[in-house]
């Protein structure tokens, strides 16, 4: 029992994305897609972005403390999944552990990077090609975690894998089946294979097959489709098109925190003051261990869709810290008080 067990379907999930939904913008879209309310028929989970296992177990302090960073959440948060990388199923083992210390409220691990430096550590999509020990390391995350809520007396958390339709072809006969053997809470299934990247359209007529695989099995696992979601809207189609539980969220978040709140902001003022906030935390949290130029990804996002964006933009992109954003958007006329 997790809390997946008594969450409100369909589900909406924000993606795991590398240097994107960090700690301060994953509490900026907390804020921002919660306050409205717009979405009461549905549940919100966060997921934090991958952090490699093997890290936090033998990278030398500094380095340890570094990724500890990227596990820090704020209650707003919540429910919060942990994502880890790896491949040693004993290390697997501790991060299990570790996300219930954290008071994480599901551990994920991810089997559909297809970047070469994970896959060369027979991780990510490499696992496709290495159900066995795919599904060792499920297990090994789920005995560590449980030995721990066990140990503390509290429950037990979600868990469960992001993966692909397959590696080079679709293989959802031969690779779904092994994950779902493994009794996992959620499964979520980015419709592209791992060869594919992200350079074709997504195909959701796979989570149809996914979600009849999993019926067949008889298993309760919830089936979560990823891949071009567009807007609450999009999800909501798509989740009733295929019979999904629920969509996960990325690139659609880029530049608007609103996302899950369905409400869609185009004032620029409204635009900036957000933007501002977002940096503004990004340096208090992240400032010390991070480089400014991730936040200039956003910026390419948030300054967008007005006459006079393109050249504000500009100015952003020639920015190095956050004292010198802070006085172009005073140019701009902006309050940043
Ligand atoms: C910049 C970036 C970083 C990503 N990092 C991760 C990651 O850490 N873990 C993961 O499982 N997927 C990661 N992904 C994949 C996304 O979670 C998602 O599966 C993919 O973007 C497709 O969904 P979308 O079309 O809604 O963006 C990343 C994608 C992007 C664009």
């Amino acid at each position: 029992m997790s809390f997946w067990d008594h969450i409100k379907k369909p589900v909406l999930i924000l993606a795991p994305m590398a240097d994107v939904t960090d700690a301060a913008f994953r509490r900026i879209i907390a804020k921002y897609s919660k306050q409205q309310g717009a979405t009461p028929d549905t549940s919100y989970v966060t997921w934090t972005e991958f952090v490699s296992a093997d890290g936090l177990a033998k990278a030398t302090p500094e380095g340890k403390a570094k990724l500890m960073r990227d596990l820090v959440y704020h209650e707003s948060e919540r429910p919060i999944v942990a994502q880890f990388f790896g491949s040693n199923p004993e290390i697997m083992y501790e991060a299990g552990k570790l996300a219930v210390r954290l008071g994480y409220d599901g551990a994920d691990i991810n089997m559909g990077c297809p970047d070469k430096s994970i896959m060369k550590q027979k991780a990510g999509a490499a696992l496709m090609r290495d159900p066995k020990r795919a599904r060792e390391l499920i297990r090994a995350l789920k005995r560590g975690a449980q030995e721990e809520s066990e140990k503390r007396g509290v429950p037990m958390i979600g868990i469960s894998v992001k993966t692909r339709v397959g590696y080079n072809k679709v293989e959802i006969d031969s690779w779904i089946p092994e994950l779902l053997a493994e009794d996992i809470d959620v499964l979520t299934v980015h419709c592209r294979t791992m060869k594919e990247m992200s350079k074709v359209p997504a195909r959701w007529e796979h989570i149809k097959e996914v979600v009849a695989i999993r019926n067949a099995m008889g298993k309760k696992t919830l089936i979560i489709g990823n891949g071009d979601v567009k807007d609450i809207h999009d999800a909501a189609e798509k989740i009733r098109e295929t019979g999904a539980d629920g969509a996960m969220l990325g690139r659609a978040i880029f530049g608007n925190p609103w996302l899950f709140s369905g409400e869609v902001v185009t004032d620029p003022k409204e635009r900036l003051k957000v933007m501002l906030e977002h940096t503004r935390l990004f340096a208090e949290l992240l400032g010390d261990i991070k480089n400014f130029a991730i936040m200039k990804k956003h910026y390419k996002a948030y300054v967008n869709g007005w006459d006079g964006a393109k050249e504000l933009r500009e100015k952003l992109m020639a920015e190095e810290d956050i004292a010198g954003v802070e006085k172009v958007l005073v140019g701009e006329g902006l309050d940043i008080k």
